[in-house]
């Protein structure tokens, strides 16, 4: 737990975001005093009254750009003890489209704002990576040291390009800056209280809002995308985290920092089981009673047919491991989606 205020002050861009949100409350309750910055292009400024009703207190909140070098004056006026940076563009199909926008969005604000911590002299900052990484792994469960792939998408190179970029500040800072990759598998679920969750603008592109979209009439039905891949039941196989659980994780991540000042390691975040999308349908229906309506449809281009993380070097180093049920997560999704109001 840090000792002091100025120990305290923990920069988290794109706090506003599904993962930055539930994070935020992990850092308040481990003791930490979350800044958000998140200009708030792709999140609701409501997240900050849920933040609020959770924790007691209002949450300093920036809406500014993070790669806004005259915008991000104000948030360093006071010591920032170490960084999280969420912020970044994550549609996969998106990025397909506007490749240029993801370039400048991912990689150009992660390198922006990694010269403004290293000049502000923060020594902890814990990067937003993602499993996608791997690409079709050769082997699973997939570890740390698998080979990392050509990227299927531009947001997956931008992941690629961000843990590069930051593999090389890191030794340009010669110990002075600590950094934790975090890779995740796919994060599901809502705080339980409900107060917070995911609000995916426009149509969702992942699998648990569709679902519990379609569960609410907001849908007709969830299409699952292909039924014929070489899995028990055909169907693609993911490693589905906890929200809350992967909040926990960047907690961990921050403290492995503070005892190993200037290291930098890659951590895979999942739960290491793989479920298939048939299995995410049925623990849904186990965990509500409700029934999904759903059809199977064509592969989605793109898509790879399986990916569960080998977890262990998480737990060896960090200490952390997954809590939580794949039911639970679901029922906690359930549970936001309903405070939506259908
Ligand atoms: C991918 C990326 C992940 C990225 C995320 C951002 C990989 C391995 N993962 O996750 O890094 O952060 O996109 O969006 O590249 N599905 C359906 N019907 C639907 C939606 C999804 O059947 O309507 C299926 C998909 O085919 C897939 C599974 O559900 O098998 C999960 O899909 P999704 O939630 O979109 O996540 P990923 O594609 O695994």
């Amino acid at each position: 737990m840090p000792q002091n205020e100025s120990h305290r002050r923990i920069l988290v861009t794109g706090g506003a975001g599904f993962i930055g949100s539930h994070t935020v409350v992990a850092l308040a309750e481990a003791g930490y005093i979350p800044v958000i910055v998140d200009d708030l292009r792709n999140s609701q400024p409501e997240v900050l009254d849920g933040l609020e009703r959770i924790l007691g207190h209002r949450v300093e909140f920036h809406a500014v750009d993070c790669a806004d070098e005259a915008g991000m004056e104000a948030v360093f006026e006071a010591p920032v003890y170490g960084a999280i940076h969420f912020a970044a563009d994550k549609a996969v199909g998106e990025s397909v489209e506007a490749p240029e926008k993801y370039f400048s969005n991912n990689i150009g604000a992660t390198a922006k704002l990694t010269h403004m911590l290293r000049k502000a002299g923060v020594q902890h900052l814990v990067f937003s990576s993602s499993c996608t990484v791997y690409g079709e792994a050769k082997a699973l469960p997939v570890g740390e040291s698998a080979a990392i792939q050509p990227a299927a998408s531009p947001y997956g190179y931008t992941k690629q390009s961000c843990e590069t970029l930051l593999g090389y500040c890191h030794a340009a800072a010669q110990g002075q800056l600590g950094v934790a990759l975090l890779r995740y598998f796919n994060p599901i679920g809502a705080h339980p209280s409900a107060e917070i969750g995911e609000l995916p603008i426009g149509t969702p592109a992942n699998l648990v809002p569709f679902l519990t979209q379609s569960v609410a009439g907001k849908r007709a039905e969830l299409t699952v995308f292909g039924q014929d891949y070489p899995t028990a039941d055909g169907t693609c196989i993911r490693d589905y985290l906890h929200v809350c659980d992967l909040a926990e994780a960047h907690v961990a991540a921050l403290q492995w920092l503070e005892r190993n000042g200037g290291a930098m390691e890659a951590f895979n975040l999942g739960t290491g089981t793989g479920s298939s999308v048939k299995e995410v349908i049925t623990a849904f229906e186990t965990a509500t009673g409700l029934t999904v309506p759903h059809r199977f449809g064509d592969r989605r281009p793109g898509d790879i047919t399986a990916i569960y993380a080998d977890a262990s070097k998480a737990f060896d180093l960090l200490g952390w491991r997954t809590k939580r049920s794949l039911e639970e997560c679901l029922a906690d999704a359930w549970r936001w989606q309903e405070k939506l109001g259908g």
